[in-house]
């Protein structure tokens, strides 16, 4: 990223980044903001304390809720950050780059507080899914294999991570680099997701194992409406 425009980031969103609600905060940003993301949707809510480090690289679809605390560093080269529409980041969600990265969050997805998503490594979280607060997701490895040497300086191995649509990752899940959690999958809470999980699984533990099919133990819907969540988010955190 060129530094001009480095600084003419820094400049908006040092200028209009800490505008809160009551001020008309997330309207303005709504605006202002078209000159410095890639693409910005209708309606989309910035809550005041987000951090954007080259935003020119993401895109976000119509009403997107980014709330307080949420980083996105896509600093380096080659980065592409793609929120579909409807996508709801919590408090303190961290999405990082570094180079040749494309991190996409489709539709209607919900990431808790907390959470992080990190490359450098291509991840895809699908639609509908809900990560739970603290959650991780790493797509890369550090290599350590010479003892001689740091394991700073060693580099790293990427291969991705997928997520299928309509996943649940319970409380601190972490997902590791290479894995796929197949659609409609519920992972428990703290469990490390270590290899692929097939679609409509239920899996706990460390590392994760399959415990349940859905399609062969499911039991039919009830509770809570997914689109209540970020109605919540919403009227408790202004
Ligand atoms: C996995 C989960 C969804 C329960 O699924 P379930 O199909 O109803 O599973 P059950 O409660 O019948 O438990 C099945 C077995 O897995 C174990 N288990 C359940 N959740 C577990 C977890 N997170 N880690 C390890 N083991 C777990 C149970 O102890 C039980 O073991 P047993 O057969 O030896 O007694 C639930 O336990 C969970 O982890 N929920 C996440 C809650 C959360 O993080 N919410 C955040 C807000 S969205």
């Amino acid at each position: 990223m060129n530094k001009l425009k480095r600084f003419y980031e820094l400049l908006i969103t040092t200028l209009f980044g800490a505008i809160p609600t009551l001020f008309l905060g997330p309207k303005l940003r709504n605006v202002i903001y078209r000159t410095i993301f890639a693409r910005l949707g209708k309606s989309v809510y910035i809550q005041d304390g987000v951090e954007l480090v080259n935003a020119y690289c993401a895109e976000i679809g119509d009403g997107v809720h980014i709330f307080r605390g949420v980083r996105f560093n896509a600093a380096g080269e080659n980065n592409h950050i793609r929120l579909e529409s409807g996508v709801a980041l919590e408090r303190n969600v961290d999405i990082g780059c570094l180079d040749h990265t494309n991190i996409t969050i489709k539709k209607g997805t919900f990431i808790g507080s907390d959470v992080c998503i990190t490359g450098p490594g291509d991840i895809v979280i699908g639609e509908r899914c809900l990560i739970a607060a603290h959650c991780g997701i790493y797509a890369n490895n550090h290599r350590f294999h010479n003892i001689e040497e740091p394991i700073t300086v060693q580099g790293i191995s990427r291969k991705g991570i997928v997520i299928e649509d309509d996943c649940w990752l319970g409380h601190a899940v972490t997902v590791l680099d290479g894995v796929t959690i197949g659609k409609g999958s519920v992972i428990g809470a703290g469990a490390v997701v270590t290899k692929d999980i097939p679609p409509y699984s239920v899996a706990v533990g460390v590392p994760a194992k399959v415990i349940k099919n859905r399609l062969v133990d499911g039991e039919p819907n009830q509770g809570i409406k997914f689109s209540d969540l970020v109605k919540q988010s919403l009227t408790t955190s202004n």
